[in-house]
């Protein structure tokens, strides 16, 4: 338990060992932290919990600092597991307990426990008076799940955020201001990239909904990594930035290869652009023995990619199958593409990328590239002109 404002306390569990979140979906190179927080006022209120395997001891520190019966509502603004893993636990000890919630946040809590708790449905706008201060909640559906929302905490100035502005981060400093900038910035974008990247366009219009609320903010509270009190609404200005088609003078390959056939394509069109731009950036990933996430994190951050494979059962090799299926879900917006790669005999594999990022949303930006077998001398020649002719098309 860490007081952070007056009254307010951090009382949530830093998992240093998580590397995979999500099942296996999200990696946590860092690991990640479940913040729960306890509000004392007339009335306490705890809002969110933390990740099912650590409810009892989560429940053991909360009862050594504070008696549950004295825990008057709790607020549940999620009802991922991650933060309502705790509840479970808690309700066995305080099964009366108001959970405030939104009424997409009681079907996910039913969903989820099979209980009937004494759920009180929200809605943005509805305020629970805790005696000299006020819970004030705001509904924020898709960012990132229907159920999700924020709550506001008048005269301490804090916005309680969930998931948005979070990251996986475990560190016992707290705060954005105590750890390294460039990892924690690094945790961010990657969080934006994976999971609200096809929710962009709600990020701005609920950002606007809670300047128009026109309240201080001295502390943004989200439910992973550090608390941002230092020029807190930096991470509120990212997101902006981010939202808005991001991009940077960067054009990633990602590619897998058998024999090395597609890997050489891919190092000679790398080849081609940077004898095109030299500032642009090129990152080259073979897919199969690099972190998915992180890769998608390249994606985002740049303006065009290029996905190769060889031609395997008159289809794509399967790691490249699966990124495809991650990229088309996550929507990305004024990105463009190409595909390449290799093939012995039929050679559908890049006919099949290219529909396939045409209809993920990516503008192509020209034929795929081809080569048979291992690349000679004279493929090695067109992929590094493919690699000129890409970086010519899209130079800033
Ligand atoms: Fe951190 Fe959507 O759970």
């Amino acid at each position: 338990m860490k007081e952070i404002k007056k009254n307010v306390f951090w009382v949530g569990k830093v998992d240093w060992e998580i590397r995979k979140f999500h099942g296996d979906e999200y990696s946590t190179h860092r690991g990640t932290t479940y913040n729960s927080y306890l509000v004392k006022d007339k009335k306490t209120a705890l809002i969110d919990t933390v990740w099912s395997p650590f409810g009892a001891e989560y429940v053991e520190d909360l009862e050594n600092h504070i008696s549950l019966e004295k825990i008057d509502y709790i607020v549940a603004q999620h009802a991922e597991i991650d933060h309502s893993g705790g509840l479970a636990e808690l309700m066995k000890h305080i099964p009366d307990t108001p959970i405030y919630c939104t009424k997409n946040g009681v079907k996910s809590l039913k969903g989820h426990f099979h209980k009937d708790w004494n759920f009180v449905p929200v809605k943005t706008g509805d305020k629970l008076n805790l005696g000299n201060k006020d819970l004030i909640f705001l509904e924020a559906p898709m960012l990132h799940w229907p159920d999700s929302m924020f709550s506001y905490l008048t005269d301490e100035n804090i916005l309680f955020s969930n998931d948005a502005f979070g990251h996986h981060l475990a560190t016992e400093m707290l705060y954005n201001d105590l750890v390294d900038q460039a990892e924690l910035f690094q945790e961010c974008i990657k969080y934006y990239a994976n999971i609200l990247t096809p929710f962009s366009s709600l990020v701005e219009k609920k950002i606007d909904e809670f300047k128009n609320l026109n309240v201080p903010v001295d502390m943004i509270c989200p439910s992973h990594g550090v608390i941002w009190r230092n020029n807190p609404l930096q991470i509120v200005g990212k997101y902006l930035e981010w939202s808005r088609n991001y991009g940077e003078n960067q054009i990633t390959l990602v590619y897998d290869t058998m024999w090395n056939g597609t890997k050489n394509m891919a190092e000679a069109i790398a080849k081609g652009i940077k004898a095109a731009d030299d500032k642009v950036v090129v990152k080259l990933f073979n897919i199969s023995h690099s972190d998915k996430n992180d890769v998608v994190a390249e994606v985002f951050k740049s303006k065009a990619i290029l996905i190769g494979s060889p031609t395997i059962n008159r289809g794509v090799l399967s790691a490249i199958a699966g990124f495809m299926e991650q990229i088309r879900g996550l929507k990305f917006k004024e990105k463009k593409a190409a595909a390449f790669g290799t093939y012995g005999w039929s050679g559908e594999s890049v006919d099949m990328i290219s529909k396939e990022l045409e209809d993920a949303g990516f503008e192509l930006l020209a034929d795929g590239l081809r080569s048979t077998w291992n690349p000679d001398e004279k493929s090695l020649t067109e992929c590094i002109e493919f690699g000129r002719k890409t970086a010519e098309k899209i130079k800033m």
